[in-house]
């Protein structure tokens, strides 16, 4: 039976170690100390993260008659960014600490307590995402004596927990490092800035893109006017995104630079709460068809005072990553202020003209917003599995192994000899390269035990592993070993491809 480690915090450092040791992620510029926010995908880590936007391409583009794909650049006129609102508002609350000087959002500082009636059992600050994750970090940090009298006194504590941003005035929030005084929050704007052109002047200044999402809008009109698509229909993008956040954390959860992909499905108004419910419902899905366990997933709609002004609803899908619940992707329906602001701010029409309903509107827009490397990092996290296979001499030893959805698995089968002589290597290099012709990601192995090769791909999650051996000699058949029964078959070797391929489709 598979299992992960119970102690979250183990099963973090677990799966941070593996990516390393294996290839999926490093800590970029690593050689001159690392960047704060910034990863690389290494050899298997980019298979992954390809294989994540391909799935998510194929079922948002390809399979579907109403979408269509862009590809905006990175860099824009600078006019996008006051349009869409984030020059004036994409700002976080930065507070520091005026003992040891470390930097905090202040939406994720909480001052935490828990009394019994006029007797305080627990006063803390802590970071966290939110109010219950902060609840859970101050009771699961407090020494153990607090901790004993929490679980002893439960159903009688009144419990209290204050954002730092939302803290009466007066009071102060402490800094959960070293308990000093943390200043008043100020504004941030989270946009990185660069200059276009020799001059590095107001003039020449610009910004990378913070999300994909304006590429977009700025572009329905060339999309409608060229490509003969009618209303409701989307327009799709992945792409790099880049913010300069206060305090990039979770490995790659919430980073500097990362990649997003995002959907703006465009519909007449009338139609928009249908289309909104429809993504919402098809997004969460997704996930699970690709392998997320639906009881880690959580669909969570905003209350009103959590919507923008202009939103008529939003829903985060939220997993239970192993450092807390957490957002991974948010559908909204953003009406029609997006093209409303373009239109006012570049003057030009962005309404649409039903050719049919001789009606002209401006669309409203649900927005699916994922983001590439949360999703990565989610199937990372399904993945991780600690079981026990056999070795070599039949005896069961521990094994570390990455179950993934055979078409997120960066490497889908392998192929060995059982030994290195009488022509197995030629044999096995001829399905080897049969698999690659056909398209599958597959890898040659001939070092070592047999034993020790399955475990080798087992930690990175290659779901089927192909061995020759004296029968292939004498009757051209080949063991296929299931990464994840351990079964194994015997099958023509000329059927391999055709094998794996079924297997897939069948997934
Ligand atoms: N256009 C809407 C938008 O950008 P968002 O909630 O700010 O909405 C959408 O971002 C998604 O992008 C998030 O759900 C998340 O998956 C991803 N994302 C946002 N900030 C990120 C960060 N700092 N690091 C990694 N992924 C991030």
């Amino acid at each position: 039976m598979a299992n992960q480690p119970n102690d979250s915090t183990n099963l973090m450092e677990k799966l941070v170690a593996l990516c390393k040791r294996r290839g999926f992620i490093f800590q970029s510029s690593e050689i001159y100390g690392g960047l704060n926010g910034c990863w690389d995908y290494g050899p298997l880590g980019v298979e992954l993260k390809r294989n994540v936007k391909a799935a998510w391409w194929d079922t948002i583009v390809r399979q579907r008659d109403d979408m269509v794909g862009l590809d905006c650049s990175i860099i824009m006129n600078p006019r996008v960014w006051e349009a869409s609102g984030h020059v004036s508002n994409f700002n976080d609350p930065l507070v520091d600490c005026k003992g040891c000087k470390n930097r905090y959002r202040a939406d994720q500082i909480f001052m935490v307590a828990a009394r019994e009636g006029d007797n305080v059992v627990l006063s803390s600050c802590v970071e966290a995402g939110d109010g219950d994750m902060a609840r859970q970090t101050a009771a699961a940090s407090a020494n153990s004596k607090t901790r004993r009298r929490l679980t002893q006194k439960a159903d009688r504590l009144e419990w209290a927990v204050v954002r730092a941003d939302q803290l009466p005035d007066g009071e102060t929030a402490l800094c959960p490092a070293c308990g000093g005084e943390l200043t008043p929050a100020r504004k941030f704007n989270m946009m990185f800035k660069t200059y276009v052109g020799a001059m590095e002047d107001s003039s020449a200044l610009a910004y990378l893109r913070p999300e994909t999402a304006q590429g977009i809008f700025a572009n329905f009109k060339n999309v409608v006017d060229t490509s003969r698509i009618r209303l409701p229909f989307g327009i799709a993008q992945i792409g790099k995104a880049f913010r300069n956040e206060i305090n990039p954390r979770n490995f790659t959860f919430r980073s500097r630079e990362f990649e997003q992909m995002e959907i703006e499905f465009f519909c007449h108004p009338s139609e928009a709460d249908k289309w909104y419910a429809y993504w919402r419902d098809a997004r969460f899905q997704w996930y699970v068809g690709l392998g997320l366990q639906s009881d880690k997933l959580r669909l969570r709609e905003h209350d009103a005072a959590e919507l923008a002004h202009y939103a008529r609803g939003c829903a985060d899908v939220e997993y239970a990553f192993p450092f807390g619940v957490a957002e991974l992707e948010g559908v909204a329906n953003r009406t029609d202020f997006d093209l409303t602001q373009h239109a006012e701010f570049s003057g030009r029409d962005l309404s649409y003209y039903d050719d049919q309903t001789k009606e002209r509107f401006v669309p409203h827009v649900i927005e699916p917003s994922a983001g590439a490397d949360r999703a990565t990092l989610a199937f990372l996290c399904e993945a991780y599995c600690e079981d026990e296979a056999p070795d070599d001499s039949g005896k069961m030893q521990p094994r570390t192994v990455m179950k993934f959805h055979p078409r997120l698995a960066p490497i889908k089968v392998a192929v060995f000899p059982l030994v290195k002589k009488d022509t197995m290597p030629e044999r096995a290099a001829e399905i080897h390269h049969a698999c690659r012709r056909a398209g599958l990601a597959s890898f040659y192995d001939e070092k070592g035990a047999v034993g020790r090769r399955y475990r080798r791909q087992d930690e990175v999650g290659t779901p089927w592993c192909v061995t020759v051996d004296g029968q292939t000699l004498t009757d051209g058949t080949v063991t296929v070993r299931d990464r994840d029964s351990l079964a194994q078959e015997r099958i023509a070797a000329d059927k391999v491809v055709a094998y794996v391929q079924a297997k897939l489709a069948a997934r």
